[in-house]
């Protein structure tokens, strides 16, 4: 699976407990995060990188664990890639879907929310759509400060909207929001969180039969500062990561 960063390991580590024994490759692009305020082209040519990176490495099954790539390039990867491929725009629709009286809330990447990829599926399933980007939620976890006043304070801000429209759902559009699960889930009290990393997992059931050595390699583009207390703070036990330098990843124009 491939993210823009390090806030897909909160898909790995759902399927991860889904899936004890599959192994498991990562490549977070950390030397170009964030993909979230990029155009569609910017985005779909690293995703191609990225999805190239690890077909090379032999993987059945990709997961775009990134929103923003899913939004955007789901399709050319699947035109591209042979092997069977899950985004997580699907899965959490699905799942909203299931739960929603008709009113649903999406919050996401300024790319992700643009793209309206969320806003077409659901509309076109006959729910009322409210959809919000909420940029500083990225820089926040990236801190580390998932939990706290400020915290608090900017999930008011970004929120209150959808909390005044009345949803009944709120589909989390970004890797890193889950993180920020506990205060979101306070402020809107009594609404239907769908987190789509659960939800991807959940999705893998009909591709993953479970039987490997159940290993986790981590690839990023780039070992910046915060990575490995991050990859602790997401799947609550240090693995090393290995870098691999964007410019060597197939197709990269480098
Ligand atoms: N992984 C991105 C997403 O889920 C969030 C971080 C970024 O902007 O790259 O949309």
């Amino acid at each position: 699976m491939f993210d823009s960063g390090v806030g897909g390991l909160t898909v790995l580590k759902a399927i991860r407990e889904r899936f004890p024994n599959t192994d498991l490759v990562y490549l977070g692009d950390t030397a170009r995060v964030p993909y979230g305020t990029r155009s569609s082209e910017t985005v779909i040519r690293y995703s191609l990188e990225c999805a190239g990176f690890l077909t090379e490495k032999g993987i059945d099954v990709l997961v775009v664990a990134c929103n923003t790539a899913s939004s955007y390039a789901i399709d050319v990867l699947r035109s591209r890639f042979p092997v069977p491929l899950v985004g997580v725009v699907d899965p959490g629709v699905k799942e909203a879907a299931r739960v929603s009286k008709g009113k649903v809330g999406v919050i996401g990447t300024q790319a992700t929310v643009k793209s309206g990829t969320y806003q077409r599926i659901l509309r076109s399933m006959g729910f009322e759509v409210v959809a919000k980007a909420c940029p500083l939620f990225v820089p926040l976890v990236e801190e580390g400060l998932v939990e706290g006043e400020i915290t608090d304070r900017v999930v008011e801000m970004y929120l209150s909207d959808l909390k005044e429209a009345g949803v009944d759902t709120l589909i989390l559009g970004c890797t890193h929001y889950p993180l920020l699960r506990r205060s979101i889930e306070r402020f809107m009290e009594g609404v239907y969180i769908v987190d789509s990393s659960e939800a991807v997992a959940k999705d893998l059931d009909s591709f993953v039969v479970d039987s490997g050595s159940g290993t986790t390699e981590l690839y990023f583009t780039d070992r910046y500062q915060n990575l490995d207390r991050m990859v602790e703070l997401i799947m609550g036990e240090r693995i090393p990561p290995v870098l691999v330098s964007e410019g060597s990843l197939p197709g990269s124009p480098f």
